[in-house]
Order: structure tokens, then sequence, then C-alpha cells
């Protein structure tokens, strides 16, 4: 078999688990303006966003028009102004808006046509009226005129056309009781609907430079610490998420540069962009000398019942370099760890996770973290010994194997008395 062959089969089965957690699961799009400048690009989107939805995901998108909008105006030399960082609609404008985000939704709209041709069953792209907008009025003497901002939405007939395994689209343009048209802030209305929906993601895309220096994960304590740091120009965005608290499970912020990075963030496990969560997350890292307790009550039971070789606390703590440790909440509830001692080959030992959060695939989180490590050292393979574990060994791709086929040290190591399984796993390098 070829590389790329392996390399395909590789992702499939990686991204397999997230194709399930992912089914009929909500999803807010917020897709500025910049997006949707080449057509290329809204090709490549709508493709993804396409594929999402044949996945079973419920979609609604927020599409911005801002660039396209200030070109308009300067093809006619109209000048525009901002307050407190919105821009100001004047009613002699307004049509030019109107026309404007009419085009760029028509644009998206015919892209879908094409990407819904590659799909099994036709997809619809729908908007409507959903969005109730109230003058933002006169601020600092400043009268804002067909700026809006959000009085209500109808969410319930935006479920109901998720229900119908249709893709809602929310353009910037909303009404008025009064009948009158409003200029929206799209990422107003994204975040407003991933609340009122209960959505369990909201996706952001924004500007490279937006999101450089940010932790890949972040909970919203960190968010609100992270918010009181930065500029006005981004304290608006992450103010705005942050009043999402705790009714969107996961905010992800993407990076509106790279096409790729819609899937990679929702089906590889590192993910591309940052994600704020406000449900229970857990993070794999390198253990310190700190969580050598945190690890100790973890493996203590399973050594008592001779799962796992007794080791002491002082052999432990001379040895944490070569640990890593699952944490959710402050708490560990998982280590493993790589010995990586024997030439090209590399001990696995003392993989555990706490008995009230076995099941959830740590423990192959755990598996796939250390081979990653060993891979990094240049290991050509993994093993280890165990005495009740060796079907689920077997079950993530290692095989039974006699002590002989140990490295040599290990060999003179091996404890006939306790009489473990030896498991070895040939690990393939990219
Ligand atoms: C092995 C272990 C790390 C797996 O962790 P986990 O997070 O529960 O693993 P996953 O969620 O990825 O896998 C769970 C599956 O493995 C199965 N499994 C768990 N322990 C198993 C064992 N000893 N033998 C065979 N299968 C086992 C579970 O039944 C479950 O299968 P299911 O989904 O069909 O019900 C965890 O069970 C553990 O801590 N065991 C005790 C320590 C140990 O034996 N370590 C290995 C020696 S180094």
């Amino acid at each position: 078999m070829q590389q790329s062959e392996l390399d395909f089969i590789q992702s499939l089965r990686q991204s397999s688990h997230y194709i399930e957690q992912h089914r009929g699961k909500t999803c807010v799009l917020y897709i500025p303006g910049e997006l949707l400048e080449n057509g290329e690009r809204i090709q490549t989107l709508s493709r993804d966003i396409a594929l999402l939805h044949s996945l079973g995901l419920k979609l609604v998108l927020a599409m911005g028009a801002t660039p396209q909008i200030n070109k308009a105006l300067q093809a006619q030399d109209i000048a525009w102004q901002h307050h407190h960082q919105c821009r100001i609609t004047p009613t002699e404008i307004l049509p030019i808006f109107q026309q404007t985000i009419g085009q760029v939704r028509s644009q998206l709209e015919a892209a879908f046509c094409q990407a819904s041709n590659q799909q099994q069953k036709p997809i619809s792209l729908i908007s409507g009226n959903w969005v109730i907008a109230r003058p933002k009025g006169v601020v600092d003497g400043i009268d804002y005129q067909h700026t809006g901002q959000l009085r209500k939405m109808n969410h319930e007939a935006i479920q109901a056309c998720l229900e119908s395994k249709q893709i809602v689209l929310l353009t910037p343009l909303a009404y008025s009781l009064t009948g009158e048209v409003f200029n929206l802030n799209t990422l107003e209305q994204a975040c407003e609907v991933a609340k009122l929906l209960r959505a369990d993601k909201l996706m952001v895309f924004q500007p490279e430079n937006q999101l450089q220096n940010l932790p890949a994960a972040l909970n919203q304590v960190q968010l609100a610490q992270l918010t009181a740091e930065l500029p006005d120009a981004q304290k608006l965005l992450f103010g705005r998420l942050q009043t999402l608290s705790n009714a969107v499970k996961r905010i992800h912020l993407l990076n509106q540069e790279d096409p790729s990075s819609l899937l990679l963030e929702l089906f590889t496990r590192d993910g591309s962009g940052t994600m704020i969560f406000s449900d229970r997350y857990h993070q794999i890292r390198q253990a310190s000398i700190e969580d050598v307790g945190g690890i100790l009550e973890v493996i203590a039971p399973l050594e008592q019942n001779g799962i796992l070789v007794k080791r002491s606390r002082e052999r432990l703590e001379l040895e944490i370099d070569n640990f890593i440790v699952i944490e959710r909440d402050q708490r560990i509830i998982g280590c493993a760890a790589l010995y990586a001692d024997y030439h090209d080959s590399g001990e696995l030992a003392c993989l555990a996770v706490h008995p009230d959060y076995q099941g959830q695939e740590l423990g192959e989180q755990l598996l796939e973290e250390i081979e990653q490590r060993a891979k990094h050292k240049r290991l050509q393979q993994l093993f280890l010994l165990t005495t009740h574990t060796h079907h689920w060994f077997i079950e993530h791709g290692f095989y039974l194997a006699s002590p002989n086929e140990l490295p040599m040290q290990k060999q003179q190591l091996y404890n006939y008395q306790r009489n473990s399984k030896v498991l070895i796993k040939t690990l393939t390098h990219s």
C-alpha cells in the first residue's frame, strides 16, 4: 500500500469518531465578507459546509459583507463614517447596501447550488425575515440612521428550517416592526442565534493577526482574563463572546486566511484555531512534579488490584518527565508514560484512566499522544507488558509477542512469575 493510501486510511479512522460526535449538532458559522471576496474561496467554503450538512450537522450561516460594501461605496466616491467602531448607514446610501448584500448572497447561493451537485440530495440555503431590528439611534449627538440593533429573533422559525434539513442564512439586512430596513452587524446576529438555539458550536472566522498568540483552548475564566488585557478592537469581539457564557458549549475562532481551518477544527483532535469552552473539557499535557499526587490517586487502586506494577512516590518523582497526564477541571484523571531507553523501541507504561472517566476514549487519546511522542523520537516500535488489558491493546493495533521479542535489557528484567503478556506495535512514520 502506498504512503498516501495509508495516510488516507489513518485520517479516515481518526475523523470517524468526530463524524459521529457532530451528527445532529447545531452549529452557527460567522462568515465575514473577507471570506466571500473571491470566487474560489466561496466555492471551497460552500463545499465544506455542504459536506458538514451531509454529515448531519444543523447549520446557520451569518454572512458579513463589509469589504464588498466598502468597494461599492468607493466606486461611487461615497465616504462613510464610523462611530464607536460601528458604521453609520445614511438613508440615501441604504440602496447600495441592499444591492451589495444581495449580490454577495446570490454568489453564495450559486456556490451552494454547485456544491449541492456533488451531494446525493440537493441542499437548500434559505434566508428570511427572522431578525427584527430597531434603530441604534443617536449616540453622542451622532445619528446612526439605518444602522440597527437587534431587537428580537424568530428562532423558532429558524429551528423549524434546521429540522427540515435546510441551511439557514442570515445577512446584514434586518427589518423593523415599522417596515424599515436596517444594516445589522452579523457577528451580533450570529452570537444571538447561537444563544437562542443553544447551539453546540459557534464558529467565528477572524483575520489571522487577531488570533496570533491565543492559546488552543480557553475556559470562561481565562476568556474573561484575556478580554481585560486586549486592545479595544479585539475587546469588542471577545466581550461579545463572553456574554454567551454557558449558552453555547463551544466557540471556535478560526483563521479566515486558511481555507482548511473549518474541517481541521471539527475533525482533528488538535483542531486548528482557538476553542472557548463552557462545558467540561480535558487537556492532555506533559506531567510535572506537581502532578505526582494526582497520578498516584489514579494508579494506586490499580496497583492494589495488581493491574499495575507498584511505583513508589520517589520513583514517580524521578521519572516524572516520562509521564503525560490528562487533566479536567484541574483534576488528574489519567496518565501514561513512555520510556524511550531501548535503542529504537520505547516502552509504554502506566496507562490508566480513573474509573469515573473510563469509556470516553481518554485511554485511546493518551495512547495516541504517546505514539506521537514516540514517533517524534524516531522510535520504530512500542512495547508494553500487561496482565489484564491485552485485548484493549490488540484492539488498538498491538500484537501479542513473546518475551524474547523484547529489547535485551527488558528481557533480563522479565518477571516470569508475573507472566505478563507482551504486546508490540510497529510505528509508521510519515
Ligand atoms: C485500559 C484503559 C486505560 C482504557 O481507558 P478508557 O478511557 O476506558 O478507554 P477507551 O474509552 O478508549 O476504551 C474503552 C473500551 O475498552 C474496553 N476495555 C477497558 N478495559 C479493557 C480491558 N482490560 N480489556 C479489554 N477491553 C477493555 C472497554 O470495555 C471499552 O469497550 P466498549 O467501548 O466496547 O465498551 C482503562 O480501562 C484503564 O485505566 N484500565 C486499567 C489500567 C490498565 O489496565 N492499563 C494498561 C496497562 S499499562
